[in-house]
């Protein structure tokens, strides 16, 4: 594993587009796994500032989200499908037709998990895999568990996850019960893996999933089984670290 600590939210967005920028260049088609959340909001910007600049080009790129909420439409303001698409696609040259985000209006479940996991293996796997982590060691929606959830599936957010996503809702009543989430197994086979953690708030849990032991308690220890792991987290991130 590779960490990069950098000064502050804006550097370690900047580190990180970078890592993504070069994996463009070097691989124009290559298959991006994509997340939402508010860590990974500045590394867009950039992305989409040096697509602007002819820096990078997506018109070859492919991506896959993590994951969406279960019964919010494409066009519900907190669907992660509609994130995607204002925080990143509609400012690139992205061709919308190669990007995907979970059915979160699929009721057939075997459909939209086997489903995304085949379109998955059809597109070669993905080259780049990007992740957010969550206060409880989240990655996806694989959750703290007495095992690790394995392919795409459906999932129920635990408690502590719908208390940290009630802020971009209405109210907690409205924050949806559960969503399809790309599995540990799914995430695992990305052939690399760059993860970004910002602020004071993750430094407990950075620490328990990068320097603990490997536990599906905490979702994201599993990473450190990974052979290609780059972690991109600030100063405050990294505070209870050793590095
Ligand atoms: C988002 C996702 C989540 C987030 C995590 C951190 O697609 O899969 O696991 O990465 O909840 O969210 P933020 O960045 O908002 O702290």
């Amino acid at each position: 594993m590779v960490i990069y600590k950098t000064k502050d939210y804006a550097d370690m967005s900047h580190k990180a587009a970078n890592i993504l920028a070069a994996q463009i260049v070097l691989k124009p088609n290559s298959v991006l796994g994509l997340a939402t959340g508010s860590t990974p909001e500045g590394l867009y910007e950039r992305l989409i500032t040096l697509n602007k600049q002819g820096e990078i080009d997506f018109a070859n790129i492919t991506t896959f989200n993590l994951d969406e909420y279960i019964g919010l439409p494409p066009e519900h303001d907190q669907s992660y499908r509609y994130f995607m698409q204002t925080k990143l696609f509609d400012h690139v040259n992205v061709n919308l037709d190669n990007t995907h985000v979970p059915n979160g209006m699929e009721t057939n479940e075997v459909l939209a998990c086997q489903g995304y996991e085949d379109l998955i293996a059809q597109a070669g796997g993905i080259d780049l895999q990007l992740l957010g982590m969550g206060p409880n060691g989240h990655i996806g929606f694989n959750e703290p568990d007495d095992a690790f959830a394995t392919d795409t599936h459906a999932a129920m957010l635990t408690e502590s996850t719908i208390q940290a996503n009630k802020r971009f809702f209405a109210s907690e009543a409205d924050v949806p019960r559960s969503a399809y989430t790309m599995g540990i197994r799914t995430i695992m086979r990305a052939k690399k893996i760059v993860m970004v953690v910002s602020g004071i708030g993750k430094a407990v849990i950075v620490k328990q999933a990068f320097f603990g032991p490997v536990t599906p308690h905490v979702p994201a220890s599993i990473l450190q089984l990974h052979p290609d792991v780059v972690l991109v987290a600030d100063e405050e991130a990294l505070s209870l670290c050793n590095v």
